[in-house]
């Protein structure tokens, strides 16, 4: 593949179409509410979220989905060693209960997985429901050796390979390796001059 085009048009079954594009600043507060619909308030307590704490997203693998100007998905995916493999940890993938069954999930993971392999990465792995991600080729079996930092269903560890063998021998903890996140600066305001 070429570059990934920074916003596409899914087609579908409904009147409003989505878009998906990179991950932008603006989006933080719809995503953070998002996700705590989607996964609840203790949804930092668990154990892939050791894999993110501190650190910021792989470059260009944080996505949005947007339809009718409100956030409605949200996909970021993570540097991991996975039992000494370099890998991408994927997670959380959420879309708007009001948005559901539209494709909006399969497209933020088509175009996850579509930009992984352009940027060459080799194996994804995550923690979810295999009767959803095995549509697009996730198995348990490439993740069987592996371990998470915590407690964890094993059936719901999967992998896929990008290139082919690139999670052959993976055995051990997956651990994180991405660079730490940025603080997002606030610009000080300027101060207006008091209006006597
Ligand atoms: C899972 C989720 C991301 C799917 O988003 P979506 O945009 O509805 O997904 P798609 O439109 O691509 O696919 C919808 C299909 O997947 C099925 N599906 C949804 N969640 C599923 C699950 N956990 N297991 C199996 N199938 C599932 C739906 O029934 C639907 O089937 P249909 O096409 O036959 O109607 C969304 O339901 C969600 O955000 N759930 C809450 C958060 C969550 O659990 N995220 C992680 C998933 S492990």
């Amino acid at each position: 593949m070429t570059a990934f085009r920074s916003q596409m048009t899914a087609p579908f079954r409904t009147a409003a179409p989505f878009v998906i594009r990179a991950e932008r600043a603006s989006d933080v507060a719809a995503r953070e509410t998002l996700l705590d619909l989607c996964f609840g308030d203790n949804r930092h307590e668990r154990t892939c979220q050791r894999l993110r704490d501190g650190r910021a997203p792989a470059a260009g693998l944080a996505l949005t989905a947007v339809r009718s100007g409100v956030l409605v998905g949200t996909l970021r995916l993570w540097h991991v060693s996975a039992g000494g493999r370099d890998a991408l940890m994927l997670g959380p993938l959420a879309v708007a209960p009001e948005a559901r069954s539209l494709g909006v999930g399969a497209a933020l993971m088509n175009a996850a997985l579509m930009i992984a392999a352009s940027r060459g990465h080799g194996a994804v792995v995550l923690l979810g429901d295999a009767p959803y991600y095995a549509r697009f080729g996730f198995e348990a079996a490439k993740a069987a050796e592996l371990e998470l930092p915590g407690a964890f269903e094993r059936a719901r560890l999967l992998g896929l390979e990008l290139v082919e063998g690139a999670l052959d021998g993976a055995a051990g903890m997956i651990v994180a390796t991405g660079a730490p996140e940025r603080k997002v600066r606030r610009r000080k305001e300027r101060r207006l001059p008091c209006a006597a």
